[in-house]
């Protein structure tokens, strides 16, 4: 019983956005009403701003930061709630694919004058995908932006949504006088000040109501009712299954910096959003409430303590509970391994715990046993599926610059690529090591690691590959065994011993299909 009510009580999720929508001052004000932080600005942004580019301290400082942003758990009206952090930079974006394989639903964060962008696009098609629930909040409303219902279209057109809105702005920008709770049927006035205002919720069951004009004054209150008309004419009724199964998508308006439409959206959030669910592993779903513990690494962070070199595995429960000291299985390496110290994180620190259920997640503190994807279980050969490897974008030969020191090199790559930083593939035809990235800044990154947490120097070459595609071994097609011998300059293995092609560019991409339709190449790999 005591199992079942805390796995109801957990909210496990992830807020997305392109970066300075407002996704770090909506966290904070979160953790503000949970009261899980006393004022604002406790929070760091964990974004590498744009001027950090070329400097290490700056990218090393940034991630010891986002190591204390990684998990922000707080209790809210008896709802535990964990909220993951996902980087908001696009050359991170793996590392926030990755977050979304964890996550039971999110919060999309818009900014009301730029409307969806680029980053925000890329995230939630990946959450669609995975039809995660999510709500859109459309934030700034305090500054001019766009109308309201231009704005809707837009999310239903370029992220391919359909939303319903469960509040409604009262004006905005200058104009901005409020927020009718089409949810709570209540409204609530926006002074402009930067308190929690909770009191200031007015209770309005009939919108026809004379008493909106005294409220609002005339043209708002005609111009609500106008609104509020069309919402109801033009968008679905709030339906939490279609909520919960991702075909329908609640939006809420206000302003995070002003902790305006914040409570709304928290208060909603607990009720509608769901607990954690039962997963898909390779074997068989498996369900939330089963009684043997399971789970998943989605992260792994180095380097905690820069006087120490360790890394902490996260992992999210799915099933049953983890306990300390209590032996798991580790089921790529088939051996038990127990934690003596499992980390939980609260919201501006971590601490040991004894137990922890499904919908939680747990650090645990790693020597090179994890990879990312690593299932542990009590004991089941259990794979949990999906946490997917994109084509990199980037690709650079990686040269030993210090021979002495070939061994260390070869540790710090492979430690670096089982922390999903980057993808290594090995050329078939001479050996040779490529890096593949997201974006420029992780070659970076790596360099400066490998130097600092692996005393070995490594320099970059170009390699000139457009784009890498898994490809299905099929040994008894000749198509395949043709394709092989001459592509066999353009072919790799990648770190699980995958084949890979290398495409140079789009055109010869585009040939190779031509030419050998029966080889089938992949854009993603899962593993
Ligand atoms: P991110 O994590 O999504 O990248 O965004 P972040 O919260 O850091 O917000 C980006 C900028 O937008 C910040 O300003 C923040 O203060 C501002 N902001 C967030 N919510 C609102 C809002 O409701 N109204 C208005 N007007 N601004 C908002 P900044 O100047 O870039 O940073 P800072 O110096 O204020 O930290």
């Amino acid at each position: 019983m005591v199992f079942e009510k805390e796995i109801a009580k957990r909210r496990t999720f992830g807020i997305i956005s392109h970066p300075d929508a407002g996704k770090t001052t909506l966290t904070e004000k979160l953790l503000l009403f949970g009261g899980a932080i006393q004022e604002a600005g406790a929070v760091k942004s964990n974004k590498i701003k744009k001027s950090a580019t070329s400097d290490f301290m700056e990218i090393e400082r940034q991630r010891g930061i986002s190591v204390a942003t990684s998990v922000l758990a707080f209790n809210y009206k008896n709802k535990k709630i964990n909220i993951l952090d996902t980087p908001g930079h696009k050359d991170f974006a793996e590392d926030t694919f990755r977050t979304l394989t964890a996550v039971d639903s999110v919060i999309v964060v818009i900014d009301v004058a730029k409307g969806v962008e680029e980053q925000t696009e890329k995230l939630v098609a990946v959450c669609r995908m995975r039809k995660i629930p999510m709500i859109v909040f459309i934030n700034k409303l305090d500054r001019e932006g766009k109308d309201a219902f231009d704005l809707l279209d837009e999310v239903e057109q370029k992220l391919g949504l359909s939303v319903t809105p469960l509040s409604f702005p009262i004006g905005i920008g200058y104009d901005f006088k409020g927020i009718y709770n089409i949810y709570e049927k209540n409204i609530n006035l926006f002074s402009g000040s930067n308190k929690q205002q909770v009191e200031a919720t007015i209770a309005f069951d009939d919108i026809s109501n004379p008493d909106l004009e005294k409220i609002i004054g005339e043209s708002s209150a005609n111009e609500l009712r106008e609104h509020l008309e069309l919402v109801e004419g033009v968008y679905p009724e709030f339906d939490q299954s279609a909520y919960l199964s991702g075909e329908l998508q609640p939006v809420f308006f206000g302003s995070a910096l002003n902790n305006f439409g914040v409570r709304e959206l928290l208060d909603c959030f607990i009720e509608i959003a769901p607990s954690p669910k039962a997963k898909m592993a390779e074997e068989r779903l498996v369900n939330s409430n089963e009684e043997d513990f399971s789970g998943f690494v989605f992260k792994i962070h180095a380097n905690m303590d820069p006087k120490h070199r360790d890394r902490l595995a996260f992992i999210k429960i799915v099933s049953g509970t983890f306990e300390r000291n209590t032996p798991y299985l580790h089921v790529r390496l088939d051996k038990k391994l127990k934690f003596s110290s499992p980390n939980a994180f609260f919201a501006e620190k971590k601490a040991i715990v004894d137990v922890s259920y499904p919908g939680d997640i747990v650090g645990l503190h790693d020597t090179g046993n994890f990879k990312i994807g690593d299932t542990l279980t009590s004991g089941e050969k259990l794979h949990y599926r999906g946490i997917p490897s994109f084509s990199p974008e980037h690709f650079r030969y990686i040269n030993n610059a210090d021979p002495l020191k070939a061994k260390q090199l070869n540790k710090g790559i492979d430690q670096l690529m089982d922390e999903g930083v980057a993808q290594l593939f090995t050329l078939e035809l001479n050996g040779r090591k490529v890096i593949g990235t997201v974006g420029a800044l992780q070659y970076e990154v790596i360099q400066y690691r490998l130097e600092h947490e692996y005393g070995a120097k490594c320099t970059y070459e170009n390699f000139p590959a457009h784009k890498a595609c898994w490809v299905h071994p099929d040994e008894d097609n000749p198509e395949f065994q043709e394709f092989k011998r001459v592509k066999r300059k353009f072919l790799a293995k990648d770190k699980s011993g995958q084949l890979v092609f290398l495409a140079d560019s789009a055109f010869s991409l585009q040939m190779t299909q031509q030419k050998y339709p029966a080889v089938q190449l992949r854009f993603t790999s899962e593993k």
